[in-house]
């Protein structure tokens, strides 16, 4: 006989007080059993207030990483300890590089402040805390920015530049990238506010300004509404940025008949409202990490809390989690 996972993770919650989180980004299966679900800021926020000692965390391991750090005592189990490839592009020494570059070029250690992306290993964001800097996530990074200008500092903004560039841009702040060259000169951070590592999300550079002009030729009224992980270029083309929540917020705001092309993950896009929402791509813009957690994933990791032999159960070192702590807590006391 087949085992019926929906209903056993169920029993296994109540019996052995689990919180199963999901992303959104996750496959609707997944989702589904979620008790808690949001964007990046939420799932971190309700994770930490909440009471069960243990969470089965449906998504990518920063994120589960995340939780471990600013909730201790709680014991992290992920299904897929799946990496998301923009965290993958940094670590502690590429950090140190893009710090060195900004000294190199006459900006003292002491007036830079780091930011870095919630998208990110631990062991950055402890290298940024340990700077004095600060954790972002794409609902915040406005605030948290403009929290950051206020120390009279220079921003090196890690990794993902174009949430970097994007914000700077809504700010009327100059940017530029570590290592790209604009109009033939190459990043000079005494001319830029914000200083930005080279890394990006793969999954949302699938978004192209063709995409943008085919939904406004074929239908004139149609809104675009993207994540700020998407290049600039379709920011400014498009009618609406947000984060995955804000992304929701705005769809099911707007009055039904009115049509709206999303660029962001697949699975979120395709769980919207029926009617006039499109995926603002010609092909399947699916996060493969995201996509790596299935129900009987979940399953077995709920079954090995049961069973006594936990499994991929999160763990950070002391002084990692200390620093990587202080940065987050930074964060999270911005309302
Ligand atoms: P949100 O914080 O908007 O949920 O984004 C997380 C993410 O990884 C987007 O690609
Ligand atoms: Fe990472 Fe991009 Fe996947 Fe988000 S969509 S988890 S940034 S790879």
């Amino acid at each position: 006989m087949s085992i019926d996972y929906r209903a056993e993770i169920e029993r296994m919650k109540q019996e052995h007080n689990i919180t199963v989180v999901a992303h959104f980004y996750q496959r609707d299966e997944v989702f589904e059993v979620g008790d808690i679900t949001g964007d990046s800021l939420e799932l971190a926020r309700r994770c930490q207030a909440d009471e069960n000692p243990w969470v089965v965390f449906c998504g990518v391991g920063f994120m589960g990483q995340s939780v471990k750090v600013i909730a201790p005592h709680k014991r992290v189990l992920m299904p897929k300890i799946a990496c998301c490839a923009m965290a993958r592009m940094i670590d502690g020494s590429y950090f140190d590089e893009s710090v060195e570059y900004m000294v190199q070029r006459g900006i003292p250690k002491e007036n830079i402040l780091p930011i870095t992306y919630i998208n990110s290993d631990a062991t950055v964001k402890s290298k940024v805390g340990e700077m004095g800097g600060l954790v972002c996530t794409s609902s915040n990074a406005f605030k948290i920015i403009e929290k950051g200008l206020e120390s009279g500092k220079k921003i090196l903004f890690v990794p993902d530049r174009c949430l970097g560039q994007n914000f700077a841009n809504s700010m009327g702040l100059k940017s530029c990238v570590i290592g790209v060259e604009e109009d033939g000169k190459e990043c000079d951070p005494k001319e830029a506010d914000v200083i930005c590592f080279n890394g990006f999300c793969s999954v949302h550079q699938l978004f192209t300004l063709d995409d943008i002009n085919f939904y406004r030729e074929k239908y004139p009224d149609i809104l675009i509404a993207v994540h700020p992980e998407c290049d600039p270029a379709i920011v400014q083309a498009s009618d609406f940025s947000g984060s995955t929540s804000q992304l929701i917020k705005y769809v099911n705001e707007l009055d039904i008949d009115q049509k709206v092309a999303v660029g962001t993950e697949y699975n979120l896009v395709n769980r919207m409202r029926e009617k006039n929402t499109f995926v603002l791509s010609s092909t399947k813009p699916e996060c493969p990490t995201m996509n790596e957690t299935t129900l009987e994933d979940v399953y077995l990791t709920l079954k090995s809390i049961e069973d006594g032999k936990p499994i991929n159960e999160i763990v950070v070192d002391e002084h990692t989690a200390k620093w990587a702590n202080i940065a987050l807590e930074r964060m999270l006391a911005i309302k």
